[in-house]
């Protein structure tokens, strides 16, 4: 998919009761449960305990000298509604939730592509390994199919969560964990960081966008791609810019000599929705607005605001549009 035709599809408020992939269906069906489960228990709870002050009302109107409900029924209702009940409904929920784990066990060996993604506070590096490119806060998948995810963080612990796609999987500074993706339903799908990591936790956000294996393999062939040098004179001025500004220290371009890590990798930067870690859709405008002053948007951010004159800001916007 191309950048309009995500723009139309990508839902910036995803559900987990709108699975889009087998995985998140699973979870979906496993959380209806348990609200019908909860709701059925929370209404004879209920029920038992208006029933048993109406009857303790009505005895006392009726008379004093009432029998006593007798101590082994008590016992009986203490045990099997406080004990009993509680053990059987806690090891049903037990045994559907690994269930539902379980069925991801089979799925190292059917994966066959594997994308690294490396948390950083903001943003999220992706890394396609197998295809030697670089980019940041989107994950493109071929439909039906598992994908291997392994994660990784470069500072504090991050949370991987796509509610449409699958549950969450920390990522931990000094460890790698695995997890799976897999959509049936052609889409963009909004993710987010779903573990408190600092200022902007909430501005860490991302998109998985599942397209036609076609599709995704052109996605692929776009990525691997050098950015071209420009021919336009403006474009070329924002070139020389980009680098006499330094902003090659933390960023790459590929065939443009910037290879800096410590940002977003922007060679493709013009084909992403969003930038600045989902924080902004991705327009000359907000692109332009977010170089100039980065701190405005997303207080804390490592980026700083770099500066200078309007014509180069310009000219390094109107260059990185080229970069699609
Ligand atoms: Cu990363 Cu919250």
């Amino acid at each position: 998919m191309v950048l309009a035709q995500l723009r139309a599809v990508y839902n910036r408020n995803p559900s987990m009761f709108a699975p889009a992939g087998p995985y998140a269906h699973r979870i979906a069906l496993l959380g209806w449960g348990m609200i019908i489960a909860a709701t059925i228990i929370f209404v004879a709870v209920l029920y038992l305990m208006l029933a048993g002050l109406w009857r303790r009302r009505h005895a006392t109107v009726a008379s004093e000298s009432d029998q006593p409900t007798p101590f082994a029924s008590a016992e009986r209702w203490v045990l099997g509604g406080g004990m009993l009940m509680p053990i059987l409904v806690l090891a049903g929920v037990f045994l559907a939730t690994l269930g539902t784990l379980r069925a991801e066990g089979h799925l190292d060996e059917q994966a066959a592509l594997t994308v690294q993604v490396v948390g950083h506070q903001w943003w999220w590096e992706i890394r396609y390994p197998g295809a030697a490119f670089v980019t940041a806060d989107e994950i493109h998948i071929p439909l039906g199919q598992p994908v291997r995810l392994t994660l990784r963080s470069a500072d504090v612990i991050h949370s991987f969560w796509v509610p449409q796609l699958n549950g969450k999987t920390d990522l931990i500074p000094g460890q790698e964990n695995t997890m799976f993706l897999e959509a049936s339903t052609a889409g963009a799908y909004r993710g987010q960081c779903a573990e408190f990591c600092g200022m902007q936790h909430a501005q860490m956000a991302f998109s998985v966008v599942a397209e036609s294996p076609r599709a995704y393999l052109a996605w692929v062939n776009r990525q691997r791609q050098s950015a071209p040098i420009p021919t336009d004179s403006v474009q070329l001025a924002g070139r020389r810019a980009f680098s006499a500004h330094s902003c090659s220290f933390c960023h790459t371009i590929r065939g443009a000599g910037a290879s800096g890590t410590v940002g977003p990798d922007l060679t493709h930067i013009a084909s992403r929705l969003t930038i600045a870690g989902g924080a902004l859709q991705n327009t000359p405008a907000t692109l332009g607005g977010w170089i100039a002053n980065p701190d405005r948007i997303k207080p804390g951010t490592r980026m700083p605001a770099v500066p200078m004159s309007g014509g180069d800001l310009n000219a390094i916007v109107q260059y990185l549009e080229t970069l699609k």
